[in-house]
């Protein structure tokens, strides 16, 4: 549920037609709305109120600091893979004590930031970084938590550049291995093992495979405990899915049922890390069309947005629905690939995709353009960076402007020594 509606024929985010905010603000332009924010976050933490819980989101999805700031307020900690992600959640106004750091290759400069800031705890994910970890700690004169990020070899079903829980993925620790490193880490005198954590893949549509991954993690739990170990925190990562076209993902208190079933006498404070989930369906991407061509094959609508400025459709094929501003009737004979200005034929926001007949100056909208759309934007064809604007009711605030000519050089010199 979003609140991206048709009012009288023209698509507003909560009360603001759209038009409004493209003349304000110009296109290409993240679009937030602040109750489906509010909304997808109270969705996801309400099944769990009756346990111990920590919904930490995901930073990556969306690392806006007007939605991290948003999140704040709603009581969420965070997900951090990076030290850049560290300072972005505490320019927002997090709680280091509610930050989780995952990834595989955490830098020493990244772990001692966030030793620093005393945050919950790091997720790790080899042999070599629980050493590293000891070692900063104790040149800071620390302890530090830590949980192994744990691969269950759980087929998540999905995309495969976004499984992370599979035998050959990168991520974790082989769960054959991770009784052998938690002892190991008995001998490491700066680090308190804390937890138990893994993440096994995104966009998942059913809960069978979390579901088949907790199983394994209460398992090793019970094993971890016998060897009086004190767990205290089981992460069971993020990964539920949303409806980009027709999928129908399990809805987050049916997932909490499911989870609950298999683990409520755990003894644990769960965390949780969603990202799409809570940010997906919470922002569109507001386009407009320069101009429509025919070829003898195919029809091309040829918009301001970019795979530059979100890059989901060219990287993984995904689907996003493209919704005309103005409410137009789609015309069944007239199909069209939606395409970006970048010089790459892998381009594109849609292909083959029925379509309303737009001509040049009309507005598009890229809808669950929340997740992974402004966070992966890059500069390509040195095409600055989009706007982004928050809706709250009838108001609107820019919470990123968009980025000037200026900013695409800033951190650039050319040489003394001469061309
Ligand atoms: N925790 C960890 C350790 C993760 O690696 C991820 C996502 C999440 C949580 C959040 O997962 P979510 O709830 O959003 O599914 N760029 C891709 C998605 C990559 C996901 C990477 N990890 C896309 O656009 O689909």
């Amino acid at each position: 549920m979003h609140h991206f509606e048709y009012q009288k024929g023209i698509l507003s985010a909560e009360n603001v037609p759209l038009p409004q905010i493209a003349q304000a603000a110009g296109t290409p332009t993240y679009i937030y709305s602040r109750a489906t924010l509010i909304r997808h976050f109270r969705a996801f933490d309400a099944p769990l109120l009756g346990i111990p819980h920590l919904v930490c989101c995901s930073v990556k999805a969306c690392d806006s600091l007007a939605v991290l700031n948003l999140l704040v307020g709603q009581g969420a900690g965070f997900d951090i893979v990076s030290g850049g992600e560290l300072f972005r959640c505490l320019a927002a106004g997090a709680d280091p004590k509610k930050i989780v750091y995952s990834g595989v290759g955490k830098t020493p400069a990244e772990i001692q930031a966030a030793l620093e800031q005393d945050i919950l705890m790091f997720n790790v994910e080899s042999e070599q970084e629980l050493k590293k970890i000891n070692e900063i700690a104790g040149t800071l004169g620390k302890k530090a938590r830590i949980s192994f990020r744990i691969n269950p070899e759980v087929d998540p079903r999905t995309h495969p550049y976004i499984s992370t829980g599979l035998r050959e993925n990168k991520f974790g620790i082989e769960i054959s291995r991770s009784r052998d490193l938690y002892q190991k880490s008995r001998r490491l005198p700066n680090l308190e093992v804390v937890g138990v954590d893994c993440h096994i893949g995104s966009q998942l549509t059913s809960t069978a495979p979390l579901v088949e991954a907790l199983t394994k993690l209460v398992e090793l739990i019970a094993h971890l405990r016998a060897l009086d170990f004190t767990i205290r925190y089981l992460d069971l990562g993020g990964g539920l899915g949303i409806t980009y076209h027709r999928e129908t993902p399990p809805l987050p208190d049916e997932y909490a049922r499911e989870l609950l079933a298999v683990a409520q006498d755990l003894d644990c404070t769960f965390i949780f890390e969603p990202g799409r989930v809570i940010v997906g369906n919470a922002a569109v991407l507001l386009t407009r069309v320069l101009y429509t061509k025919e070829t003898d094959t195919k029809n091309f609508i040829i918009v301001d947005a970019g795979m530059n400025d979100c890059i989901r459709p060219s990287f993984y094929g995904a689907y996003h629905q493209i919704w005309p501003v103005a409410q137009i009737p789609v015309e069944r004979d007239y199909v069209a690939d939606v395409v970006g200005p970048i010089c790459e034929s892998a381009d594109y926001l849609a292909k083959d995709r029925p379509m309303p007949r737009v001509k040049p100056g009309d507005l598009l909208a890229l809808m669950s353009a929340g997740a992974y759309c402004m966070s992966m934007a890059s500069n390509y064809n040195a095409r600055p960076r989009p706007a982004e604007v928050m809706v709250s009711g009838s108001r609107f605030e820019v919470i990123r402007r968009r980025e000037t000519f200026e900013d695409l050089i800033r951190a650039e010199t050319i040489p003394r020594f001469g061309s």
